[in-house]
């Protein structure tokens, strides 16, 4: 009778188990008592010929006997092994130096922009951005810029390819400027804000132009008399001194922007030689930052102020040059080119 033969295995089996201390014992052992050939397996092949009474009861006791010598063997498997691990190679030395993990950091822009972001902050200024895709309406149309304004064509911008159906089109932002006008939409002065943002021109680059640059655009507007052009050169003054951490004199230049009348290049006094003449300065003292101007009245139209309610100065500037001035850069294509020999020197 196979149900009493099969008991008998795994009394044999349980015994010569126990006897058992190396794996190479244990190998044996498995291949007779577990193995395709062993006797149980074979008892189990045979099942099939059995008369159903009785291959009911031979089969659920095979079955349980082969997974009890199965669970016996495994536990005496992990015993044997772990037996033979030499568990001083696994101790850690607490006391052997770490290996050090190479973090990664701002990018020197970032940290500046931050910067210029804290010091605005401080002075009441609130800070807003833009989508640097912009349409030509922001870009350009509601800062004055006539149709036929040279800056508009191939030369400066990149156009985005246009829809049919669309009637706006659309460009990678030449400038911040449009902000200014997205801002005032949603604000009514007094208003105080800081525009930082990524810009784009089609330019052939050299050591001082990029086709991609972040700009800072600046912008104060109130009630007609509150801000005027000296409001502008104090808040420039304070914010370059407080930038470079030493006084820093503020000088402008009449130039022509469509968005603001009158319209100022502005210096700063150069921070190398205090205004004395240097090579950085290429002797004049002064050092060109940005443009500036008092907002132009069809700006504040544009946004839907009334003509002539509102006052208001904005300037803008390139965040590259502030760097280069700071970190001695003296090629502006090495600030985005990626390089980490050069980003890992900040
Ligand atoms: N948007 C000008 C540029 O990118 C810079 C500028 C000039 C900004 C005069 C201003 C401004 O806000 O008043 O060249």
């Amino acid at each position: 009778m196979l149900s009493e033969r099969i008991p008998v295995i795994k009394e044999e089996g349980e015994k010569a188990l126990h006897g058992i201390k190396t794996a190479a014992e244990l190998e044996v052992w498995e291949v007779k008592y577990l193995g395709r050939k062993s006797e149980l397996n074979t008892l189990l092949k045979g099942l099939k010929d059995l008369p159903p009474e009785e291959k009911k009861i031979a089969g659920s006791l095979a079955n349980k006997t082969k997974s009890e010598l199965l669970i016996a063997f495994e536990a005496l498997k992990k015993e044997i092994s772990e037996s033979n691990t030499d568990w001083t190679k696994e101790a850690i030395d607490v006391t052997a130096p770490g290996i050090s993990v190479h973090a990664g950091h701002l990018h020197p822009i970032s940290r500046l922009m931050h910067e210029v972001e804290d010091i605005f902050v401080s002075m009441g200024f609130a800070i807003s951005d833009g989508p640097e895709v912009e349409s030509e309406h922001y870009n350009f149309d509601a800062l004055n810029f006539p149709k036929d304004h040279p800056s508009r064509d191939m030369q400066d911008t990149f156009w985005i390819k246009q829809e049919k159906k669309s009637k706006d089109r659309f460009l990678p932002r030449t400038h911040t400027s449009g902000v200014q006008v997205r801002f005032m939409e949603t604000h009514k002065p007094p208003l105080r804000v800081v525009v930082p943002g990524r810009v784009f021109r089609n330019e052939s680059t050299d050591a001082s132009h990029e086709h991609t640059f972040h700009q800072f655009e600046c912008l104060m507007v109130d009630v007609e008399g509150k801000v005027n052009v000296a409001t502008f050169k104090y808040v420039a003054e304070t914010f370059f001194g407080k930038f470079f951490g030493k006084k820093v004199n503020i000088r402008l230049r009449p130039s022509f922007f469509p968005f603001t009348e009158p319209s100022f290049e502005f210096d700063i006094s150069c921070i190398l030689c205090d205004g004395n003449g240097c090579s950085a300065c290429k002797q004049s003292g002064w050092l060109e930052i940005g443009g500036a101007g008092m907002v132009n009245q069809k700006v504040f139209e544009a946004a839907g102020y009334k003509r002539g309610a509102y006052q208001g100065f904005a300037w803008g500037f390139g965040l590259a040059r502030l760097a280069m001035m700071k970190y001695k850069i003296t090629d502006i294509r090495l600030l985005l080119s990626g390089d980490l020999r050069f980003i890992r020197q900040f």
